[in-house]
This record gives C-alpha cells, structure tokens and sequence, in this order.
C-alpha cells in the first residue's frame, strides 16, 4: 500500500468512514506529483516549466477556431487543464448554491463539492470509493438501468431492489391523481435486513428515474427515522442520494429539498453522499459537469479533506480532470441573470406537461386489464406497469411502428418522458399507448 494511501486511510479509519472503503477505495490517493507539484510552481514559480502544456507571451497556444467558436471565454477557460477537483470557484459555488437550495444544510454540515465529468461518473467513483465485490447496495426497484451497469458489471456488487410501490396498498389501482402509495415497509424490512450485516449502502433517487416519484413529507420523515435507527443500533448507512432530478418537484406535498441535508446531519455512523448536477437541473444534459459532495455528523475537516483525496485519486486516475470549458460554462451560465427567468420558463413548461400528462390520465384511464400508471409527481418521467402478460417490449416496439418512442425496462414497465413531449401531443401519445396495449391484450386472447 502506498504510504500517501495508508495516511488517509487511518485518517478515515478514525471515523465510521473507513469501513465503508472498498480495497479500491483503500488503495487509492493523490499523489504528490505532477499535478500538485505544478499547483505549488503555479503559486510562486516567475517561469513555470511543470505542466505538459505549450504558451507564448504566457498566454496558452490555442487555435484561432477554436476561440472563435468559444466567444466567451478566455484562452485558458479553454484549453488549460482544470484542477483536478474543479474550478475552486465553481466548487465554491455549488456549496452556496445548495445550502441556498436545502434549508437544512449549513456550511459545515458538508464537503467542498468536487466536480466530476456528469453525475453518472460521481456515482461511480463513489462506487469504486466504496463498494466491494459481493457486497450488497439497496436502490428502489425499479430503478435507473445504469446503477446495474455500475453496481453489478463494474464493481460486482449485488444490487438489491425494493419494491418501490406497493401493489397491495388499497387504492394503488388506478387512481391516477392519487400521489403517495410508496412502499415504506418494504424500505423499512430491507433496511433491518441490511443493517443485521452491520453495513448498509443504499442509493436513493428523487425525484425518481424511472417512476416520476418524489416522496412525500411524511414518507421522507419515516425513511431518515428508518435510516437514524439502523445507525442507533449499532450500524453504518452510507447513503447515496442521485439527485439527478433535482428542483422538478410539481406537488405541494412532496419534498422540494434533497434528503442529504437531514442525512448530513443526522448520525455519526451515517454518511451522507450527494451526486447532483447541472445536467437536467439546469437543461445542460450534454456539458458533462456534475458533483459529489459528503456530510456526516462523524466527520471533520481532516476526514473530509481524506475522502476528496480519495476521490481525487480515482478521478486522476482515470479521466484526469472534467473538462475545462465546460466548468466555465456553468459557472458564468449561474451568474448570468437571464438564467433564472429561462429556468422558471422551463420549469413552467415541464410542469404543464405534467398536469397535461395528470389531467389526461385521470380523464381518460389506461385499460386497466393491461396498464396500471404508477405514482408520479415530479420530474420528467411517469411509468405504466404492463399487466396481464403483456411485454412492455412488444408493446414498445409496437408503439414505435405508429411512430412512439418510448422505453421499455424489465420488459414490465413502459416509461414515457413527458418531459419531452409538445403540450399539444400528450393526448395522441397516450390515446396510442391505450389502443396499442389493447390490441396487442386482444390478440393474445384470439391467440393466446
Ligand atoms: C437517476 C439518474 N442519475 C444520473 C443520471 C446521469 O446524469 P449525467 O448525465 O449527469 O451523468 C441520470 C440520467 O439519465 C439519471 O436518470
């Protein structure tokens, strides 16, 4: 084990942190070379001769078409390589911008975000961090089909669903306006189960990827009073919170805060985890800029500064650094004021296509025989279950005949974006879904 890897890990053994870290996670650290010897000549070198870089009159060679196409930003909010963690500014940003956003969080309750290349890439270094072979992490079922890719082919770990919704709740059936038939016992059950091995590790997502589903104020209270009481009794909860969705929250009596700020705050033996993003939070889906944060009550300075060495490690390691202009970008995006009117705009949009989406829905049922709509009241998506042994893939490819698309998972749940559908063409979409799955139900019945 390399000396740098065995001081940060005794810094975290100090805390419940260590016992998360995987063998990766262990092995991992920042090395005091190239990149942290040319920080330190960046600071007081008169001629820098560290970074593999070329300048002229101390300026950085770019090409005049690519300044062209970049009229905003300067030369080295270009092509310079970023830090390793991000531009400190940027970082500095995100943290005021989420104790802005979450009431709950305060300063010292977290980390300094470190900037990632998407919130996909945060997910899985926080997986090499902190996920061995074997070992089990809890998401909702269903979930987003890349926690397997990340989990289970990438890591080997064994990712185990909750049922996210109870198909034995009355009132479950069918009843499209109703939000809030999450399955708490089922989290509740697997929680316990987990916290026997005295270790859990759950990845949380809300608004949620593939349901459409925020939990509600009084399901969010029960989960952290779950989530406190494996910690009481004597376990360690690492919980990652995807908050990939952020901020689309269309109902009153849903969170309209992330679940990391109560977590942050809530056990020492519970470490909190926040991977967010501008990517759908800010219509920037393919600028590839995202962050992941870490608070708990069992950290201090010393604790967090060895996790974003960690973390530090295992981006040098394999991508180097998130792309420069991008983090400028986003950050003179942020300061712009035009951005807060478009993004109220573009809320409202999302948000009437929900309740285009509701009102049609209650109005007009699915075939109840064949689909049964699952609670949604945020985001961008909403779900049908497919019943009665209809695929959602024939079903899917079906509907892709009439010209359709939609998404197919499990070949159970038939997810459609409302997000990206016109106002005006929600009924036509969901006319066709209904007709389709019925013909498709009729079929089967003349041959079955
Ligand atoms: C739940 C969830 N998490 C993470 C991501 C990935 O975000 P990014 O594009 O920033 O990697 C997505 C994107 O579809 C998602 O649905």
């Amino acid at each position: 084990m390399n000396p740098l890897a065995n001081e940060l890990n005794d810094a975290l053994d100090k805390s419940h942190a260590g016992v998360f870290l995987s063998s990766l996670g262990r092995r991992l650290f920042f090395p005091k070379g190239i990149i942290a010897q040319a920080a330190e000549a960046k600071k007081t070198a008169r001629i820098n001769a560290t970074l593999g870089m070329a300048f002229k009159d101390r300026k950085p060679l770019i090409l005049s078409p690519l300044a062209k196409h970049f009229p905003g930003l300067l030369p080295e909010e270009i092509v310079v390589y970023a830090p390793t963690a991000g531009i400190e500014a940027l970082r500095n940003t995100q943290k005021a911008a989420l104790i802005r956003k979450n009431s709950c969080l305060k300063e010292g309750d977290f980390s300094l975000p470190v900037v990632v290349p998407g919130i996909t890439a945060g997910i899985s270094y926080i997986a090499d961090l902190f996920l061995d072979k074997g070992q089990v992490i809890l998401a909702g079922d269903p979930s987003w089909d890349n926690y397997s890719l990340i989990f289970s082919e990438r890591r080997e770990a064994i990712l185990k669903g909750i049922a996210l919704f109870s198909v034995d709740v009355p009132g479950n059936d069918d009843v499209p306006n109703k939000v809030g038939v999450f399955n708490i016992d089922a989290f509740e059950n697997a929680l316990k189960e987990e916290a026997k091995t005295g270790q859990v590790r759950i990845i949380l997502n809300f608004p949620h990827n593939p349901s459409g589903y925020t939990l509600l104020k009084t399901e969010a209270e029960k989960l952290i009073a779950l989530i406190n009481d494996c910690a009481e009794g004597g376990a360690s909860v690492l919980v990652i919170c995807d908050d990939a969705y952020f901020g689309l929250f269309y109902e009153d009596e849903t969170i309209n805060e992330s679940l990391f700020g109560p977590l942050a705050a809530l056990h020492e033996r519970v470490l909190a985890v926040k991977i967010d993003g501008p990517t759908k939070e800010d219509y920037v889906w393919g600028l590839r800029t995202g962050f992941v944060s870490i608070g708990s009550k069992g950290l201090d300075i010393s604790g967090y500064e060895a996790l974003e060495k960690k973390l530090m490690g295992a981006i040098r390691s394999s991508v180097s650094c998130a792309n420069t202009p991008a983090q400028y970008l986003a950050l003179k995006t942020w300061e712009d004021p035009a951005t807060t009117a478009d993004k109220e705009a573009f809320f409202s949009l999302l948000c009437r296509r929900y309740r285009t989406v509701k009102q049609f829905i209650a109005e007009n049922p699915p075939p109840s025989s064949v689909l049964e709509t699952l609670p949604f009241n945020s985001g961008y998506f909403m779900c049908f279950r497919c019943k009665a042994g209809l695929g959602a893939e024939e079903l899917r490819q079906a509907l892709l005949k009439k010209g359709i698309g939609t998404i197919a998972l499990e070949d159970k749940y038939l997810r459609v974006t409302f997000a990206a559908i016109e106002e005006e063409e929600i009924p036509e979409v969901y006319r066709v879904i209904y007709g389709t799955a019925s013909e498709l139900a009729a079929l089967r019945e003349i041959c079955p």
